[in-house]
């Protein structure tokens, strides 16, 4: 026998089963790709969602599967003619014959290297296929279409550098294959088209806040109040800017030495808040139950809360507050048509000095748009129509403010309406604030509707959550005394 019997039997072994022929072909392939893809991903990290995806998610499972083909092949479906390799009696004459157990040495070492090799490039790949899975452009990008809304708010949010697994998974290996079976179902949904749109917000299934927010935030550790300046502008022709000016009683969580107070003392650990809500997004709240540290409990009810809570079959769910009841939209941050247009004309996007731009924008952005082609041309054709009309000089004169304002009006609309993805005006609920009409986020709660047997209610006092320095004020005081100039 040669001196390298054992892997010209292996070689034969596997020349000789079909299975393990193609398993080999496979992996023969398959190996130079992956490894120059792997090293440069290794270097460079490569953020094209497609080529990670045909590599961890196409070419990395055949290399695995051809190597367990050339395996199985060898040892379970050998071919018409026995390549011994694998039988016992092969095995013994090695072992119990003298001369040919030193040749089976140097050939261990062989085997060993192979192995060794295999077991290299396999974990590189788990471990860059890991990072590819967890990666913002895998996660943002690959489904295009369908988290484009969430990509992009995601985008312009003071988020956009945290990865999304961050708030959606979080540390652990549990969390880590919940995702990933929740993942490979989505995956599913979107290849066979069933996905609901608009994509329904995971708020059942978020992790708590104390495993990935409190990760990187501590409420505990806030102190004092944050004033809140907010430019806006009204539909009249000057677009007349004018300011609210809010002081935030931002509060703290309270720490060993502090105590809790303000907007986080919800989320201290000596106040725990429980609630049941009637419905899937938890915008009826008809009981809210306060425990303090020494376990006296408040049940704060509305008067119909029997009824509610009667009459649905989720009412048994009771859940207790964390930084999502009102941080529910952290990262994924639909403005409302006045807002967006408002930041746009703050930040000169949209010119101010075009007149009525803010009323006409509000007209042309408001309505529903069947794609966002047919937004953009709508807006094209009606600013520039109304303009004409209007201020035919102006148009002639300075074009390109029109032109601005086309393109400002436009970036409000995409970044916040997906029609693609049914993401119209408004359908994703903010809880940061109340809104314009008092009924949503903190309002849930704070509308002095909740009473306690004992007549306490939550306070919808407007100076319970901010003081309100200024409001729509065109000049106001406040800011000029914080400027520094003398009244
Ligand atoms: C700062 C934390 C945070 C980051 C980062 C983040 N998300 Fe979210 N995401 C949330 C929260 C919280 C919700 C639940 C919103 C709700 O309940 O209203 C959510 C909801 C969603 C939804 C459901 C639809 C919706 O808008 O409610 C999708 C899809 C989603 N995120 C995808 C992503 C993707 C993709 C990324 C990365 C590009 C990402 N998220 C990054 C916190 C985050
Ligand atoms: C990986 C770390 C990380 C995680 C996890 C994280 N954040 Fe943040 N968050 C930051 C950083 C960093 C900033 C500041 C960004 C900046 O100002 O540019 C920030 C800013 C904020 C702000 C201020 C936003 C603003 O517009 O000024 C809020 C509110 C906030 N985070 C809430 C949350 C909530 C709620 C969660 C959980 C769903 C969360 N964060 C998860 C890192 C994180
Ligand atoms: C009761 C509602 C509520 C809860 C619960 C809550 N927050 Fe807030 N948080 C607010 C409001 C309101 C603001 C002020 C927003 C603004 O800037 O106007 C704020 C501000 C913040 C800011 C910005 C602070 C700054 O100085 O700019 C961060 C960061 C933050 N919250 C994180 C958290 C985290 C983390 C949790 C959970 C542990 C949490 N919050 C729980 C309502 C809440
Ligand atoms: C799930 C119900 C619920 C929601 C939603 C809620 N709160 Fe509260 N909040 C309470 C309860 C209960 C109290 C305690 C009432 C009492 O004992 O007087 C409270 C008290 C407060 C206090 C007084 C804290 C102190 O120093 O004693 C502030 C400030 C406050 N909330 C702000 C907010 C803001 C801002 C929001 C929205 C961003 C909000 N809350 C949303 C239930 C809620
Ligand atoms: C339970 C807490 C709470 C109560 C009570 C409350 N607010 Fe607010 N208010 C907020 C929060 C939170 C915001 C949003 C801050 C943000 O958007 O960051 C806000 C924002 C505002 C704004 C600014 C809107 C904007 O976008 O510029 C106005 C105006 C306002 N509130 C008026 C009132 C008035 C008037 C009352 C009394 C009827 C009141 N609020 C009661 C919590 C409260």
């Amino acid at each position: 026998m040669g001196q390298f019997e054992i892997v010209k039997d292996f070689f034969l072994g596997i020349s000789r089963s079909r299975i393990s022929f193609i398993g080999g072909m496979l992996v023969t392939i398959t190996t130079p790709f992956l490894l120059t893809y792997m090293m440069a991903d290794t270097i460079w990290h490569i953020k094209n969602p497609y080529s990670g995806a045909a590599v961890y998610l196409a070419l990395g499972p055949v290399f695995l599967v051809g190597l367990a083909m050339i395996f199985v092949g060898a040892f379970f479906f050998r071919g018409d003619r026995d390549a011994h390799l694998f039988t016992l009696e092969y095995m013994r004459k090695y072992f119990t014959e003298p001369g040919m157990f030193l040749r089976l040495r140097k050939n261990v070492f062989l085997i060993v290297l192979l192995t060794s090799i295999n077991v290299a490039v396999f974990s590189m790949f788990l471990y860059r296929a890991y990072h590819y899975m967890e990666s913002t452009s895998f996660c943002g990008q690959f489904c295009h279409t369908v988290m484009e809304p969430e990509h992009t708010a995601f985008q312009n949010s003071a988020h956009s550098r945290v990865a999304c697994v961050e708030c959606h998974i979080g540390s652990g290996a549990g969390w880590f294959v919940k995702s990933k079976i929740s993942g490979a179902r989505q995956l599913l949904a979107v290849v066979a088209d069933t996905y609901p749109t608009p994509i329904e917000t995971p708020v059942h299934g978020l992790r708590p806040a104390r495993d990935t927010c409190e990760e990187c935030h501590r409420p505990e550790l806030f102190h004092g109040d944050k004033l809140r300046i907010t430019k806006r502008f009204l539909p009249d022709e000057q677009n007349s800017a004018v300011h609210d000016v809010l002081l935030m009683k931002i509060g703290s969580a309270g720490d060993r030495a502090k105590s809790s107070h303000g907007i986080h003392w919800h989320v201290a650990p000596e106040n725990k808040i429980t609630y049941r809500s009637t419905d899937h997004s938890r915008m009826i709240i008809p009981e809210v139950i306060l425990t303090e540290a020494d376990g006296t409990q408040t049940v704060f009810r509305t008067p119909d809360a029997d009824e509610l809570l009667q009459d649905t079959a989720s009412a048994a769910e009771m859940r207790e507050m964390d930084c999502i009841d009102c941080h529910n939209r952290p990262s994924h941050i639909y403005l409302l048509p006045d807002d967006a247009l408002d930041l746009l004309l703050a930040e000169g996007d949209i010119p101010q000095e075009l007149p009525y731009i803010k009323a006409q924008a509000m007209e042309v952005i408001t309505p529903t748009y069947e794609s966002l082609d047919q937004a953009k041309s709508t807006i094209t054709s009606k600013l520039t129509n109304w303009y004409k009309e209007n201020y035919p000089q102006l148009v002639t004169e300075k074009p390109e403010l029109l032109k601005r304002a086309i393109k400002g009006v436009i970036t409000a609309y995409s970044n916040n309406v997906f029609p693609e993805m049914k993401v119209e005006w408004g359908t994703y609920v903010n809880h940061i604030t109340h809104g314009p009409d008092f009924d949503i986020g903190c309002f849930r709660c704070h509308d002095d509707m909740h009473e306690s047997p004992e007549g306490k209610t939550i306070s919808a006092d407007c100076n319970t959550c901010h003081t309100l320095l200024a409001i729509e004020e065109q000049d106001p005081p406040i800011l000029r005394t914080l400027q520094g100039e003398k009244l």
